[in-house]
């Protein structure tokens, strides 16, 4: 099954790409997209649309449009869970030892990676980044 991950700017600006994709990979997932892309104001709320009503919302699109995001459709057994499991609590200062979150992010806002959180959502996500065709 697939499921989407976006490698958030502050790890691109870190220049921790690399390491991140690299983690992944070494837990079996197998890249089947990849964009570099800026998301604009109006794609960020959209992705978000969730989260509108929450308080940390503005500055949630503000973050996620600071700068290039690598967004990345991953196919693996048990994606969603796996993955979800692999980058750790939202809040890297809560996140297990290892976890994507707790080596690389820097704050509960700015914590370097996203991942689906269900199947639907997978599914919802990897459309929003791939239009089939870019699937391989
Ligand atoms: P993500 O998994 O992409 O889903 C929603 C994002 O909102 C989350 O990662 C964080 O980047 C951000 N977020 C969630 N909770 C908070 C919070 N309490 N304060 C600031 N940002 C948050």
């Amino acid at each position: 099954m697939l499921t989407l991950a976006i490698i958030k700017p502050d790890a691109v600006a870190a220049n921790k790409t690399g390491k991140i994709l690299a983690h992944l990979e070494g837990e079996g997932f197998r890249l089947r997209g990849a964009r570099l892309l800026r998301l604009s104001q109006e794609r960020a709320e959209d992705f978000y649309a969730v989260h509108r009503e929450r308080p940390f919302f503005r500055s949630l699109v503000t973050f996620m449009t600071s700068g290039p995001a690598l967004a990345v459709a991953l196919e693996r057994d048990d994606a969603v869970s796996h993955l979800r499991g692999v980058i750790g609590a939202t809040d890297p200062a809560e996140a297990k030892p290892g976890t994507v979150r707790r080596l690389y992010a820097e704050s509960k806002e700015r914590n370097a990676i996203h991942a689906s959180d269900s199947a639907e959502n997978a599914a919802r996500e990897v459309a929003f980044f791939f239009p089939e065709r870019d699937l391989v």
